[in-house]
């Protein structure tokens, strides 16, 4: 049953990715000789969630004992809109979830402790893989479909339903999970704070020059990297995809032209969703951040099956004073840790963000 259900799980990652090599699925002898397919696999699933600019900030060491210590990859920081590796520490609870859920669709439990205590330790949770008698082959199925959708998002408020069926993911030691319709007061305060933050963001130099450093115009960049986004990731289609393929480089995103652009998609965007949906923690300790990245990823896997596109838009959190504004004009009891526009889509398109090889982020000590 298990080599079937790894046999299921491989040809829907080759599948899934023949066209676009999101991921690579063949390793060094290393990998192959010390993990077992089953792991390979639970770590491909794994390396496929949600991060801030696509930097897969994570690293796993598997230890001898057979445990996996899930660390910070320090080379994946984001100083300029991070300083405190808030979005780092969301990113690898993103990163446990789809662990937990991939060992889970192959038939396999994972226990977790976490290990961190301060925002800046590297060593972030320890795992261990054990088999179980329960299976759900779903998951896998939600990972390598999960992705952001930015554009084509109907004005549409988002049903009750399916807010609440959301809401349902998050557990209740968990995040608080706020949704705001749009056209309500609340939806366009947060539209109007999109705006003016993106304003300022556009205008750091230090922020603009972090993005140019992750963002891979041409094939060449974007295979060797394997991380960061790109033109298919920036959703760009047509003439203006070959345009910034073609002439495009890293000094181009510190043009005027690049700050205008930016913010015109902003506007559209803001002014085209079905609502935004806030989720808080109740502490700002790295703990609340990992379990408020895991729900995160539980909300992201399955908005999908409700046409729902998730786009997340951080900016408001990442520049003062609209962190602190948003917390008080909003009563929000705790610290909000995502800002997530939400929308119908019509054609869900299919995920195009790469990842790294498991081999670039696997130790083995
Ligand atoms: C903590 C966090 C913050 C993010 N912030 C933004 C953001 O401000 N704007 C945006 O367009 N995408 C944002 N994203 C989405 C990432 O860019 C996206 O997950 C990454 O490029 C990989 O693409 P995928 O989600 O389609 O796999 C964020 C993701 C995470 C986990």
């Amino acid at each position: 049953m298990k080599q079937l259900l790894t046999l299921i799980s491989i040809a829907l990652l080759a599948s899934c990715t023949s066209n676009q090599h999101r991921i690579i699925t063949e390793h060094s002898k290393e990998i192959n000789s010390m993990l077992s397919k089953d792991e390979i696999g639970i770590l491909e699933l794994a390396s496929m969630a949600p991060s801030g600019h696509n930097t897969q900030p994570w690293q796993v060491v598997i230890k001898k004992d057979g445990s996996w210590i899930i660390q910070v990859n320090e080379k994946s920081l984001l100083p300029a809109v991070d300083p405190h590796r808030r979005e780092c520490l969301l990113s690898i609870g993103a990163f446990i979830q789809n662990l937990i859920y991939g060992a889970e669709s192959l038939g396999y439990a994972a226990d977790f402790s976490f290990l961190c205590t301060k925002m800046t330790d590297k060593n972030i949770a320890c795992i261990t893989i054990k088999e179980s008698d329960t299976t759900h082959p779903e998951f896998s199925e939600k990972i390598m479909h999960r992705r952001t959708v930015k554009s084509h998002h109907k004005e549409k408020a988002i049903s009750v339903e399916d807010i609440n069926f959301l809401k349902t993911l998050v557990r209740q030691e968990d995040p608080e999970v706020s949704f705001y319709q749009s056209g309500s007061q609340e939806c366009q305060y947060i539209d109007g704070l999109q705006i003016l933050s993106n304003i300022q963001q556009v205008n750091r130099e230090d922020v603009q020059k972090e993005l140019a450093d992750w963002i891979r115009w041409d094939n060449k960049t974007i295979y060797n990297n394997r991380d960061g986004l790109n033109p298919d990731s920036l959703e760009l289609t047509g003439i203006a995809k070959w345009f910034v393929q073609t002439f495009y480089n890293k000094n181009s995103v510190l043009t005027d032209s690049f700050k205008t652009s930016t913010m015109k998609k902003i506007e559209e965007m803001v002014s085209k969703h079905g609502g935004w949906m806030i989720i808080s923690c109740q502490n700002d300790d790295p703990v609340s951040l990992l379990k408020t990245g895991m729900a995160f990823e539980r909300i992201f896997l399955h908005v999908r099956e409700l046409n729902i596109g998730l786009h997340p838009m951080t900016q408001p959190l990442e520049e003062s004073p609209f962190n602190s504004n948003i917390k008080n004009e909003l009563d929000i009891k705790g610290f909000p840790q995502f800002i997530l526009r939400l929308g119908y889509i019509d054609d869900y398109p299919e995920p195009k963000s790469i990842r790294k090889s498991i081999d670039s982020f696997i130790k083995f000590e």
